[in-house]
């Protein structure tokens, strides 16, 4: 009983904290940019803000589950949609901020940038994929869903790596910062090599027969 009481209290205080830490940032970031104390290019920072914070929340994302394994600390995957939550959020803001402040809400011109721009046809891409595992997130549609709920979540892995490529390519000079992320982004799918060596060959033996 004793044990499970200080179980709850420690996922209750981990979501505080990610509340605080995510949420925070991003009600800084709106405060400053409608101040107009974001220096000589607000719409490019706040891109970058909350391009880079959604990049960082889905590889926390993924870090829990061998973190959790490694320290047998079960608790921490009841915060992973939490944090999956936010990850969306971050993007949707990100999309939201381009659409709205480079390109003042002009559709067409949005979706020929979407087919024009290898970059963004790849953000979209990983996109709409955070958004349909935000979707599926809820409780339940994850039991209507039974064991596709499962195939679903695991685009997580094809969403690092989309993500990864989007940044390299939305770079003009700077490739210090998509490079580390790509290799942090390896180091983070290695730990699950095994299980996409699985689901590759099941994707490739499925497509031979
Ligand atoms: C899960 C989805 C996405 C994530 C995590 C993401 C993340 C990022 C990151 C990390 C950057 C680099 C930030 C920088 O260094 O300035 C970036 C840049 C950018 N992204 Fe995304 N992105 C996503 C989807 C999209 C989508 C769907 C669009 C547009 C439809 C988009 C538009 C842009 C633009 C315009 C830039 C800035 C390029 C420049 O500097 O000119 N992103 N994104």
């Amino acid at each position: 009983m004793n044990k499970k009481i200080s179980t709850a209290k420690k996922v209750l205080m981990l979501k505080v904290v990610i509340h605080l830490a995510a949420f925070l940032p991003l009600f800084n970031l709106y405060y400053l940019a409608f101040n107009d104390l974001l220096g000589a290019d607000p719409v490019e920072r706040v891109i970058h803000f909350t391009g880079i914070g959604a990049f960082n929340l889905l590889l926390v994302t993924l870090t829990i589950s061998p973190i959790a394994k490694k320290f047998k600390q079960g608790y921490l995957l009841q915060v992973r949609r939490l944090l999956g939550l936010y990850a969306f959020s971050y993007a949707f803001m990100h999309v939201l901020n381009f659409l709205a402040f480079d390109l003042q809400f002009a559709w067409w011109l949005f979706f020929n940038e979407i087919v024009k721009r290898p970059y963004i046809t790849i953000g979209m891409l990983a996109f709409v994929l955070v958004a349909a595992l935000a979707i599926t997130s809820l409780n339940s549609l994850k039991r209507k869903m039974g064991k596709s709920w499962q195939n679903l979540h695991n685009f997580s892995y094809l969403i690092v790596v989309l993500v990864s490529i989007h940044f390299y390519w939305s770079v003009k000079s700077e490739l210090i910062s998509p490079l580390f992320y790509f290799l942090l982004t390896i180091i983070l799918l290695s730990f699950r090599y095994k299980k996409i060596k699985v689901l590759l060959g099941s994707l490739f033996s499925k497509r031979q027969s």
